[in-house]
């Protein structure tokens, strides 16, 4: 492909970077309260990458936009996954952390992309024909009813993301590989046409290692998904944690009867939360007969809460209106700025659009 050949032929020096390390950049959209699903699936993979790249996370808040229409909402799950990051673990010092609508840059930068864009590519975007898709199985003619610019130049937003901050590598779930691959042809146009002035990193995406593509079962035993409304929030108050733990559904096998461990959400969640003699344990007591699911939850509510009790206490301070946490992300806003400028200058420069 012309863009590989490009990118070897033309090493761009990448101001503020460090020395030898690839950079990793991944997006969390706030669109609901951050849940277990999350934690085992995205956020412990990403923190456990964090060291051996430069990395770079941030919240898509005007992603959310997307979708998101009530304010309060909005502003809460930006304040949670923001708590939620540093609370699990990430450094500030060692991973850029900040809000993309902190980042003005982006939103030049995306402008300047869109005119460098495909119609015909957004047209084939994933996330745009399923929401046409649904309207069609509704039985609604307009099959764009109902559907904003914004969900329909997402894959642009996304790519300049990724595009303005030098980005080697995306960590992404698979329903995310293909805006990954939208990002590295939009900047295949650009320095196809612009090349010979500046050009954009060809970004990769990756599945993190570890605990990847592992799905984690939710209350009703499907993929834990705020889509089914059967998640398990991560920082929910130990009543409520309790309450929801007790409420994962499971069959009506009697207590003496011997049990299938892997056919329960519940043992399926343990195997994520307890320490592995403790699993050993419960999977042969399971198995032998004479230990319920009632036992099963008890002993997993425990562990999950042994776990995310010190979590929790982090999380609460950092929630709290005026905490550490505004200083984080301006910090963070400020450094991405950094890098972001010279991206965006060199665009400027390449198409024409001189400083006054
Ligand atoms: N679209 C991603 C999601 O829904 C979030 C996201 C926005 C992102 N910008 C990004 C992910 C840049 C990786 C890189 O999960």
């Amino acid at each position: 492909m012309r863009w590989t050949r490009l990118r070897r032929l033309r090493r761009v020096a990448h101001e503020g970077q460090r020395e030898g390390q690839k950079v990793s950049l991944t997006g969390i959209k706030p669109t609901g309260e951050p849940h277990l699903g999350n934690y085992i699936g995205a956020i412990r993979p990403a923190l456990e990458m964090a060291s051996s790249y430069e990395s770079i996370y941030f919240i898509a808040d005007y992603h959310a936009l997307t979708s998101v229409r009530d304010r309060a909402s909005l502003a809460n799950w930006t304040r949670s996954v923001g708590a939620t990051w540093i609370a699990l673990g990430l450094d500030p010092k060692q991973t850029i952390f900040y809000r993309q609508s902190d980042v003005p840059e982006i939103f030049e930068l995306t402008w300047v992309l869109s005119c460098m864009t495909g119609k015909g590519l957004m047209n084939r975007a994933h996330a745009y024909k399923a929401a046409r898709d649904r309207n069609a199985e509704a039985g609604v003619t307009d099959l764009d009813a109902g559907i904003n610019m914004g969900l329909y130049s997402y894959p642009v937003l996304m790519a300049v993301d990724i595009l303005i901050m030098n980005t080697d590598v995306v960590p992404v779930g698979q329903d995310q590989v293909q805006h990954v691959e939208y990002a590295a042809d939009i900047a295949g146009s650009f320095n196809h046409v612009y090349g010979d002035v500046f050009t954009l990193k060809i970004p990769e995406a990756v599945t993190p290692p570890g605990d990847t593509g592992r799905v984690l079962p939710g209350l009703d035993g499907r993929k834990m998904s705020k889509s089914y409304a059967n998640t398990i929030p991560l920082f929910a108050p130990e009543a409520r944690l309790r309450k929801l733990v007790r409420s994962i559904k499971s069959d009506s096998t009697p207590v003496e009867a011997p049990k299938d461990p892997d056919s329960s959400a519940a043992f399926q969640l343990y195997e994520n939360f307890a320490a592995s003699e403790d699993v050993a344990d419960m999977r042969r007591r399971l198995e032998a007969g004479g230990t319920g699911w009632g036992e099963l939850k008890n002993a997993l509510y425990e562990a999950i809460n042994t776990r995310l009790t010190p979590m929790r206490e982090r999380y609460e301070e950092l929630m709290a209106p005026g905490s550490e946490l505004d200083g984080i992300l301006a910090d963070g806003a400020a450094q991405a700025r950094e890098r972001a400028r010279p991206v965006l200058a060199g665009v400027r420069r390449a198409v024409g659009i001189d400083p006054l």
